[in-house]
């Protein structure tokens, strides 16, 4: 008699290991970083300051801080060949570029095959900084502007702002950067980070793990929907189209990005610092025009809530990119900046108390079937 297995199709509600980095608290839409809620980080804490929390499990001192923000700064400036590497492939989607020049970097460490804690740290805050300066000097080259060397006396979200766009950012919206890179660090078990965690749980190096961690990234049922809200936005280009665009879509059974979530069915608690951003954005360029029609969006998909899909983090910092000027290509790009930090996070987690991950798959395929050589088959 065959076995019963209980399948759990996607890995959903499966609890794969316990972690102690972030709580995805989904029937209320709560986040929590190592104790701390999400709300109390974005509005007091900085990105330096939350990264150097989820490493290190708790929050710096004064001097610890410094110490960190001067590691991450000393260590943004790129290797010319990867500088050369990123020409090479200028006309490559920016996800494409950054998930072959972290690869390329493990080659420039003297120690590739060290998967230590500490090495595995020690490159994890390199990539870290590094990976800004990759996404920046890309959007540089492919659109025939001259490479901005790291500013160290930027923070590390202003910095980025410089790099990317040639211009220092205001304090406004270098906070807003800031907290745009806070909320997005960890989320628990998402797909992204539980691929670098499946490729950390086989030794792999750390460098291995963060590529694993953004190719995942990429899709537009990840970290692909901000780029997909703000095709929507300008694709609906009115306000007054709104509500036909969005029956026209539900006729086709076709999904709205950025609503819905495989473990918030309550708001996510990240878009509230993104709406905001937004809207003082949108005042502050004294132009509603996006603000307005993606605010429609979320009050015509309101009904939508009593079935758990709700707004999520995407639905406004597409958003908050494209009134920063930033093309839409590089929406998914800003969110692996943010996530890399998080990946690290994880696999030093899964390298504490290792073991493989290696589930099971249920063969319904066909059995005991007689091998005809090639030249007797029909
Ligand atoms: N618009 C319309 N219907 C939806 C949506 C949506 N955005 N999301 C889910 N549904 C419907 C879906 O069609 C299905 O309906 P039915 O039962 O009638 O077939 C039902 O809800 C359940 O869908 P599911 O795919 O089983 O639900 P899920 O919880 O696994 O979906 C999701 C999670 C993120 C894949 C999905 O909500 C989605 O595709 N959203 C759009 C993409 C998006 O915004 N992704 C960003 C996620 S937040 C950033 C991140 O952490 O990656």
């Amino acid at each position: 008699m065959a076995q019963e297995i209980e399948l759990k199709r996607g890995l959903r509600d499966v609890y794969l290991d316990t972690t102690k980095s972030s709580n995805v608290i989904g029937d209320i839409g709560r986040l929590i970083y190592r104790g701390y809620d999400i709300h109390d980080l974005a509005e007091h804490s900085t990105f330096e300051e939350t990264v150097y929390l989820l490493i290190h499990s708790q929050l710096p001192t004064r001097k610890q801080l410094d110490a960190f923000d001067a590691q991450l700064r000393a260590a943004r400036a790129l290797p010319v060949p990867i500088l050369e590497i990123i020409d090479k492939i200028k006309t490559a989607h920016p996800m494409d570029v950054l998930r072959t020049t972290v690869s390329a970097l493990s080659t420039f460490t003297d120690d590739t095959d060290d998967t230590s804690h500490d090495a595995a740290l020690r490159k994890g805050i390199e990539l870290t900084a590094k990976a800004p300066s990759i996404v920046a000097a890309h959007h540089r080259i492919r659109t025939n502007q001259p490479v901005i060397d790291p500013d160290l006396s930027l923070n590390h979200a202003g910095n980025f702002l410089y790099m990317l766009l040639g211009e220092k950012p205001d304090e406004d919206t270098n906070r807003l950067m800031d907290k745009d890179f806070i909320v997005h660090l960890d989320h628990g078990s998402n797909a992204s980070s539980f691929a670098a965690r499946v490729t950390a749980s086989t030794m792999a190096d750390i460098h291995a793990c963060v590529v694993s961690g953004i190719a995942t990234l990429k899709g537009p049922l990840h970290g692909g929907a901000a780029e997909g809200v703000m095709k929507m936005a300008l694709e609906i280009g009115d306000e007054s189209n709104v509500e036909a665009y969005l029956g026209q879509r539900r006729a086709n059974r076709e999904r709205i990005m950025g609503f819905g979530h495989a473990v918030y069915k309550a708001e996510d608690p990240r878009a509230r610092h993104l709406r905001e951003g937004s809207r003082l954005l949108a005042e502050k360029a004294g132009d509603p025009k996006w603000f307005s029609i993606l605010s429609k969006v979320e009050e015509q998909m309101r009904p939508y809530a009593e079935r758990g899909i709700c707004v999520n983090v995407d639905f406004w910092s597409g958003s908050v990119y494209f009134l920063l000027g930033i093309p839409e290509d590089l929406f998914v790009s800003i969110f692996a900046l943010a996530r890399i930090p998080g990946y690290v996070v994880q696999v030093l987690e899964q390298q504490e108390r290792n073991i493989l991950i290696r589930p099971l798959m249920q063969y319904t395929g066909a059995m005991d079937l007689e091998y005809v050589p090639i030249d007797q088959r029909g």
